[in-house]
């Protein structure tokens, strides 16, 4: 089969299209032919050689896909040859075929096409595992995401407003945030011209956010519990503004707030199934009924992986970048 493949870690041009060996499918995995996959932040630090797959896992990027089952492995039911699904994977997305094990296949929801399903997999996950079943948003509360116009921030203003809470966002600049507030955000914070802790205080009345959504990292972290509200919950998703912060953990104290940090990517079969169960479980019905939906900004041919990556490093986009075979 053709695969994008990295020879060598580098600038996009680092990622080729070429000739690879088939995926065999193991003990309770099964065999997709991939209709799309897309592109997440982490493909680009794997191609610059930062981030590296968990063991075991397959060498090729990619971290969700979509496409039909080809074949069943030992052991798996519940699933036929030829049903049309959508799956979280460890890596090996950006390919013809790939094996998956079956707790990460989703079947594709109804209303939505076979190749959009691509975008799904990685952003419901993370966002329902980390605002919902981490972070615990409750219906009334105001969820703070940062970079509400990134892939992942499209769907956590969805999920935010489908449960009932309020929600902020930030974003670099009056277009992102127009397309933030389309998709249901009822606070829109410039982080370019705005202070996020003074407006987010000032939309609350002075309480401050229940739940921060953040993927800035160190940048934010004294910030971000500025923001919180007493009993706040953030949750820490990215490190885009780096890794290594400091923090007055008397604040944090006075508010009895909560820091958490998770990646999804190494976490063991099992919790990432009952992720996946869970997220078949809340948001597969919003999704079918239309109350939440993918959201694409453009779909490249898979051998052209390199140009979606330039694009996603541009920064100009909204939602999803996908990649069709
Ligand atoms: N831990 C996990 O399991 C997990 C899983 C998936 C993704 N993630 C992380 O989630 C983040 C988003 O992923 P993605 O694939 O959706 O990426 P993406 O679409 O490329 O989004 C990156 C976003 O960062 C925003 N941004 C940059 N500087 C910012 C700032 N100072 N304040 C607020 N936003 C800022 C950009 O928006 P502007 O143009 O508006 O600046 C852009 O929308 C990444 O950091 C990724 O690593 C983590």
């Amino acid at each position: 089969m053709h695969a994008i493949t990295i020879e060598q870690p580098g600038g996009p041009e680092a990622l080729v299209w070429a000739d690879v060996p088939d995926p065999v499918p193991g003990e309770g995995e099964v065999l997709v032919e991939v209709a799309a996959s897309a592109v997440n932040r982490a493909d680009v630090l794997q191609r610059q050689g930062f981030y590296d797959p968990p063991p075991g896992a397959s060498r090729l990027p990619g971290l969700e896909c979509s496409g039909r089952i080809a074949a069943l492995g030992a052991g798996v039911s519940g699933w036929s040859v030829g049903d049309e699904v959508c799956a979280l994977l460890a890596g090996g997305g950006y390919a013809q075929r790939v094996a998956v094990p079956a707790g990460q296949l989703l079947p594709v929801p109804a209303g939505v096409d076979l190749v959009t399903a691509a975008a799904l997999p990685e952003v419901v996950t993370t966002v329902w595992s980390n605002v919902f079943m981490v972070a615990g948003l409750r219906p009334g509360e105001t969820l703070l995401v940062h970079g509400g116009a990134s892939g992942i921030g499209t769907m956590a203003i969805q999920l935010g407003k489908a449960v009932g809470a309020t929600v902020a966002v930030t974003a670099g600049g009056p277009e992102k945030l127009a397309r933030c507030k389309e998709l249901g955000a009822d606070v829109l914070v410039d982080y370019r011209e705005q202070d996020f802790v003074a407006a987010v205080r000032e939309a609350t009345g002075g309480a401050g956010a229940d739940v921060i959504l953040d993927i800035m990292g160190a940048k934010y972290l004294g910030r971000n519990v500025d923001a919180l509200a007493v009993n706040g919950r953030l949750a820490v998703i990215g490190l885009q503004g780096g890794v290594k912060g400091e923090l007055n953990l008397g604040a944090l104290l006075a508010k009895r707030a909560a820091i958490t940090a998770t990646s999804l990517r190494a976490r063991p079969l099992e919790e990432k199934a009952a992720i996946v169960a869970a997220v078949r479980e809340h948001v597969w019905p919003l999704v079918a009924s239309g109350r939440v939906r993918p959201v694409v900004h453009a779909a490249f041919p898979m051998r052209d992986a390199a140009e979606a990556h330039r694009a996603l490093e541009s920064g100009a986009h909204v939602g999803k970048l996908l990649l069709t075979v």
